[in-house]
């Protein structure tokens, strides 16, 4: 990335923000951050990754809602970024059932204000947006069986509302950039982890259950495979996709969509018990979790992974961190972050 590039980074305070934000910072990249804070879970986990973000000279934050129509013109005319990278997003699978209203709100109107804010960035900030870098979601691929999941197959069978809203931004980012000419990139990630990560996903459930001394529920009998990948490897994968815009396609657009993600997956029962030796290791737990096996569940897939041939041939993306090594990292931090007398209390 040039030198002096200010980058603008929505969901600063959310998990990937947060981490991507760190390492810019780190090679000297200034960074405006924004984020609502939501409450979508605990907030004080937000606080503390902005807390740890402000102690780099080059952070700025702002607490926004991009949904909200005066905002995002106002943060653009601060921070007068090259790039926009647009993590910002109502996440969860299952919470698009209880709340769909969240996922409009901060998935399509807020995605409609990053995309208008670029296409005023000129008039806004004095000079154009070299790069949008946008968060889709393996979920796209809904009920697709054939993997592992290719950018190319079609992904038009959404099976959740957050899963529809993403593939919307795609679309909604490609003709943004076919009409104003703004290159974007999507990525689509699959599932990361890692320290402060989020309590929402599946890692960090089963470990808040085996804390609690609770029943993990695998299902197929924990035969089933899943990709994984430390945050380490997503944010210098995302790093080198900021540094070059698309080539422009078939129709002269420069937008480009890659899988992020590992393609080596992980049998689940092998992640649980790999987590569990981790959790031991760290002080988390002082036994092997109670499990709970049960028949597969209509509707899941046997095996998901990502392609990333793609990533690799354009960008030399390779995730290297080892599913233990990651794993021990997430089981430190929630080690010194989680107290276990507050956790058990
Ligand atoms: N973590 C994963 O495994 C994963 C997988 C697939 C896709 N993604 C996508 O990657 C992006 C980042 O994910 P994450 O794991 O860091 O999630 P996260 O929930 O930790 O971070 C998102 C951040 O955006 C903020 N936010 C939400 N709505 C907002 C709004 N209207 N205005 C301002 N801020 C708002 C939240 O407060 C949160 O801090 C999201 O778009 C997510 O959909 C992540």
């Amino acid at each position: 990335m040039k030198e002096g590039t200010s980058v603008l980074i929505t969901g600063a305070a959310g998990f990937i923000g947060y981490h991507l934000s760190r390492y810019l910072l780190e090679q000297g990249v200034s960074v405006f951050g924004i984020d609502n804070l939501n409450d979508y879970y605990d907030v004080n986990l937000k606080k503390v990754r902005l807390e740890l973000l402000s102690r780099y000279e080059g952070f700025r934050f702002v607490r926004a809602d991009i949904a909200d129509e005066d905002a995002l013109p106002d943060c653009f005319r601060q921070a007068k970024p090259g790039i926009v990278v647009h993590l910002a997003a109502q996440a969860g699978v299952r919470y698009s059932i209880t709340n769909p209203e969240a996922y409009l709100q901060s998935n399509l109107v807020g995605f409609f204000r990053i995309l208008e804010a670029c296409r005023h960035a000129e008039a806004l900030c004095g000079t154009g947006i070299s790069h949008l870098v946008y968060a889709s979601s393996s979920s796209v691929y809904g009920s697709n069986r054939q993997v592992p999941y290719r950018t190319a197959d079609q992904a038009d069978h959404p099976v959740s509302l957050y899963a529809a809203t993403k593939k919307s931004n795609e679309l909604m980012a490609y003709a943004y950039s076919k009409l104003y000419g703004i290159p974007a990139t999507g990525l689509r990630f699959f599932t990361v982890y890692g320290p402060l990560g989020r309590p929402d996903m599946a890692y960090f459930s089963f470990t808040d259950k085996m804390v609690r001394g609770e029943k993990i529920q695998l299902f197929n009998n924990g035969d089933m495979y899943r990709d994984f990948t430390y945050i380490d490897d997503i944010v210098s994968g995302v790093a080198k996709v900021m540094s070059r815009i698309p080539d422009p396609d078939e129709n002269g657009v420069r937008h480009k969509l890659y899988n992020i993600g590992n393609n080596r997956p992980e049998k689940l029962m092998y992640f649980v018990e790999t987590l569990e030796q981790c959790l031991m290791e760290a002080g988390v737990i002082d036994r092997p979790a109670q499990k709970e096996f049960l028949p597969m569940q209509p509707g899941d897939v046997y095996q998901t992974y990502a392609d990333i041939e793609d990533l690799i041939k354009d960008f030399g993306f390779r995730p290297g961190t080892d599913l233990r090594d990651g794993l021990a990292e997430f089981a430190r931090w929630y080690a010194g972050f989680y107290p276990r007398a507050q956790k058990t209390d």
